[in-house]
């Protein structure tokens, strides 16, 4: 269906009640539906926004457009969860209803300030000529859970030298004062990211652009965010238009980091390492991150990219988010694991360890459509080895170690219906490793695979049928011990 403007730009509520009921039901029909992500009741979901914890609650908000699968008019919808893990869906957050935001409300991020939560975020705006004009704005959510916006715009210009790719505020307090980040185009069209500083979250101050070595680096960075953990200071961002490289940047944009020492914030420069990618999948994108109060660094990103069809369209909706994960460094790496509180999902348990031979084995009880797997394996002389998921008539999902290379391979050639494949099927990465541990998360259509311990992770969406559910291990050309757990999530 190709949409006009008027029906990406309508608001919820000029939709009637059987529009939306209509919609619904087709969202119902669909066998993809998610049992424990994050997803849009209907419509379309897209960046995690406002990932905060305040009165006692995580709030998470994702970009959302309600009335079908495309980037329309963006709302800000609010979910909220005692334990990162049973998420409630509150209802919609900011409209994007005013002058400053009359083309959606974009993504931005929220912070606790006087006893109440500030949501920072872009006003997307077109004028007749349908030229943009991005606004800084913010809204405040009293303890209630009410949303208030502010009258007008926090940042109404966009600084010299900078195009209307101006957007995405990601905030923190250091000492007494407010600072954000906001994603920005020079006008030489490459990306980079400005810093901003504030006494009261009100009054904003254009500090410059953040000095990092990365001058020519795609066209534009999007959803930037800083934070510190212990003495290095880590910039998240995801840069549109880089070229595939090796294994890397096979995605139609990327989502990655640069760590190095604490930003000096006067200065604003940041000596840092090179790009590395957050994630190896082929859905992942535009992430953000916070600080709970147990001191956690915790990630949840949008497992979707833009500008890409999905087969979920055709029933009126699309993605969702990413398994929340804690974010730690090791010798300046970042590690992901997925947040403990995700054992609450661990159903009916299975256990098995044996050597598996060159071949393939299904094991009693290995099997399901949504579940959580451990698997680990150890003296290897085999060439490769690894795990078939979603395993059907004529599907798999093969997630595998290939010696000789040194590389993790995720292959969903024939995960089920196909799509994206102009971006190709295979995605890899280099691991130097004596044991390969593969811990991974099935959801109705995802798989996110954390490998030894979160050195690397792969998040992906899959779409195979239902009663592709087998489970099976494999060796090639040699032996390899394997000890596995697997737990029902149901
Ligand atoms: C990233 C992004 C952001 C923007 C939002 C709009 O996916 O393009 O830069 O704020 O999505 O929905």
């Amino acid at each position: 269906m190709n949409w006009t403007k008027e029906q990406r730009y309508k608001r919820l509520d000029e939709a009637g009640e059987k529009e939306i009921q209509e919609l619904s039901k087709r969202v119902n029909e669909c066998p993809w539906r998610q049992k424990f992500h994050i997803q849009p009741e209907t419509g379309l979901l897209n960046d995690p926004n406002g990932f905060s914890f305040y009165e006692g609650e995580y709030h998470l908000f994702y970009q959302w457009f309600p009335l079908g699968p495309i980037h329309g008019l963006k709302y800000w919808y609010h979910t909220k969860s005692r334990d990162l893990v049973h998420w409630e869906n509150v209802g919609i957050a900011i409209e994007p209803h005013d002058y400053f935001d009359s083309h959606g409300a974009y993504s931005g991020s929220a912070l606790e300030h006087n006893g109440k939560l500030y949501l920072m975020y872009t006003g997307n705006t077109r004028d007749e000529k349908w030229v943009r004009n991005p606004y800084q704005c913010i809204a405040i959510m009293d303890p209630s859970g009410m949303v208030t916006k502010m009258g007008k715009p926090v940042i109404s210009n966009i600084p010299n030298g900078y195009t209307e790719h101006f957007r995405d505020p990601k905030v923190w307090k250091s000492g007494e004062s407010f600072y954000a980040v906001i994603g920005a185009q020079r006008s030489d069209e490459t990306g980079c990211v400005l810093l901003y500083s504030s006494p009261n979250m009100m009054d904003w101050k254009f500090e410059g652009e953040i000095n990092t070595g990365l001058m020519h680096f795609g066209y534009m960075w999007e959803c930037p965010d800083y934070f510190e953990i212990h003495d290095k200071g880590i910039l998240i961002f995801s840069p549109q238009g880089l070229h595939p490289k090796e294994d890397e940047f096979q995605n139609i944009y990327q989502s990655g980091y640069i760590i190095g020492n604490r930003l000096e914030l006067e200065e604003r420069n940041f000596e840092h390492d090179s790009f590395t990618e957050l994630d190896r999948g082929f859905d992942f994108y535009a992430p953000q991150t916070m600080l709970d109060p147990k001191g956690r660094r915790i990630l949840a990103g949008w497992m979707g990219l833009p500008e890409i069809d999905y087969p979920t369209d055709q029933y009126g909706w699309a993605h969702c988010l990413t398994l929340p994960r804690e974010i730690t460094v090791r010798e300046n790496k970042l590690i992901q694991t997925p947040v403990s509180e995700l054992k609450k999902l661990r159903g009916e348990k299975i256990a098995v360890e044996t050597i598996i031979t060159p071949g393939r084995v299904s094991i009693d009880g290995f099997h399901g459509e949504t579940y959580e797997l451990i698997a680990e394996f150890t003296d290897a002389d085999a060439d490769e080895f690894g795990i078939e998921l979603r395993v059907g008539e004529q599907e798999k999902t093969i997630i595998k170690y290939e010696k000789a290379t040194k590389k993790i391979v995720l292959d969903r050639t024939f995960s089920g219906q196909p799509f994206a494949e102009k971006f190709g099927t295979i995605r890899k990465c280099h691991l130097e490793a004596e044991k390969i541990k593969f811990h991974v998360f099935v959801d109705v259509s995802s798989v996110e695979i954390f490998i030894n311990d979160g050195e690397e992770v792969f998040t992906s969406r899959i779409f195979p049928k239902k009663e592709s559910t087998g489970i099976r291990f494999f060796a090639k050309e040699g032996h390899v011990h394997l000890n596995a757990v697997k737990w029902a999530v149901s």
